[in-house]
């Protein structure tokens, strides 16, 4: 399962929009009931603009009406492409169980918890959902 996720990610990856660090991104989001979301890297000419593939990927599924999320798969242009601090903290309020996939290819991926990588991350009480 996880290697399917993680070849949607490494498809998408071409998709990057990556043209100052030329460092492409992809992300495969999987939701509790098995439906795929992508991301790609979305740099701008203002640097801290740019969005990494792990946000787009959410923000396209939470604008689907998603709101569980099991598993997220990350292919960059790199043996390992483990998800930026900004992105482990956007993703805790959502999935802090989610499963973070990366690897150089298919058959060598390795597999974290998101609470391994952002131990005791930042939440609110919401009694709005
Ligand atoms: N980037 C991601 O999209 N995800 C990550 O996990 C790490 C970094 C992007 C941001 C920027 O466009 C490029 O990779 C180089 O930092």
């Amino acid at each position: 399962m996880y290697r399917e996720l993680f070849l949607q990610a490494q498809a998408v990856r071409d998709y990057a929009y990556a043209p100052y660090s030329k460092f492409r991104v992809g992300a495969a989001l999987l939701t509790e009931e098995g439906v795929m979301y992508t991301g790609v890297n979305i740099e701008n000419a203002s640097y801290p603009v740019g969005l990494c593939a792990e946000r787009a990927a959410f923000a396209s599924a939470i604008s689907q009406g998603e709101k569980k999320f099991k598993a997220i798969a990350i292919c960059g242009d790199a043996e390992e492409c483990w998800p930026c601090g900004m992105c482990r903290q956007f993703m805790y309020e959502f999935a802090p169980e989610l499963v973070i996939v990366t690897g150089s290819d298919p058959d060598h991926l390795e597999i974290r918890d998101l609470t391994e990588l952002l131990p005791e991350g930042f939440r609110l009480e919401r009694t709005d959902i």
